[in-house]
């Protein structure tokens, strides 16, 4: 049976001289290869600048690989144009501040990827707000309020219930928890891993906090300056690392070498 979500040799570059008789290229991915099921997690580690972000966008269909295929569920979909593959494939930002447009209620920022689907009458669209709210453990009386009302965890939580709303397989969690206090990281934590198991959720997720990766992780992919260094399931990787950025990353985070209790 095909992955889920299978990435193969993404790879990624942007021109970063406009100069005509020299233009210069930086490349950001060079051959990023994985895949994933329901209800697996895989974290994406690596130092600032690797490339995570890059890779995060190209899954969600933000921006589009040089070269590579991503297939889901076996379907090529940067082939196809008419395959709406990022209703299936939602991202969650670092920083729920300014994710959000503060003009505009929570009904209304929850409203906006129904209503821009063109599937859901006006009573539909209410019905999966409320619930998309409970979900993520907030007050459906909450809809009414601006995102500036709210504290960062919560507004994190509505960041998980707009990804959620449209019922996605996958979702792209580019530093979820990192701006957050960490009493409160440990609840997004835990109300993702809780998601992950009601929703049979795939999570690819971004993190700097190996030890959170290690805790949440089924799988990991290492990256440096653009260029897989290693993948493979976490146990494995981080136990036995092959790769001498992978060992180095391991010593210095510190992280890493507490347990961490959820
Ligand atoms: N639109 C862009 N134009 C030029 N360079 C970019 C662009 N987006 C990202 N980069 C560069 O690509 C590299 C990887 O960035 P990014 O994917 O954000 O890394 P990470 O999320 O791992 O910190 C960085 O060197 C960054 O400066
Ligand atoms: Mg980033």
């Amino acid at each position: 049976m095909a992955n889920l979500l299978k990435a193969e040799l993404i790879r990624k570059s942007y021109k970063v001289s406009n100069n005509p008789f020299k233009a210069r290229y930086l490349q950001v991915l060079q051959g990023v290869s994985f895949s994933i099921n329901p209800g697996q997690t895989l974290a994406v580690v690596g130092e600032s600048g690797s490339g995570k972000s890059t890779l995060a966008r190209i899954l969600v269909g933000a921006e589009k690989p040089d070269t590579g295929e991503l297939l889901f569920n076996g379907h090529n979909v940067l082939a196809d144009k008419k395959f709406a593959w990022y209703k299936s494939i939602r991202m969650i930002f670092q920083n729920p501040r300014s994710s959000f447009n503060p003009r505009l209620t929570i009904e209304q920022i929850l409203a906006e990827p129904l209503i821009n689907s063109r599937a859901f009458n006006r009573f539909e669209i209410q019905k999966k707000i409320r619930i998309a709210l409970e979900r993520v453990g907030l007050r459906a009386e909450y809809a009414s309020r601006y995102p500036h009302t709210f504290s960062g965890g919560q507004r994190q939580r509505i960041a998980i219930a707009r990804a959620l709303i449209l019922n996605p397989k996958v979702i792209v969690a580019d530093e979820p928890v990192s701006a957050l206090d960490v009493s409160v990281q440990a609840q997004i934590i835990n109300l993702l891993l809780d998601l992950q198991e009601e929703l049979d959720l795939a999570y690819i997720f971004i993190s700097h906090d190996l030890g959170l990766v290690q805790h949440f992780s089924d799988k990991v992919l290492v990256m440096h300056k653009g260029v897989q260094e290693e993948y493979g399931p976490v146990g494995e990787v981080f136990s036995q690392p092959q790769s001498q950025y992978t060992q180095k990353l391991l010593n210095a985070s510190a992280g890493y070498k507490r347990a961490i209790e959820i």
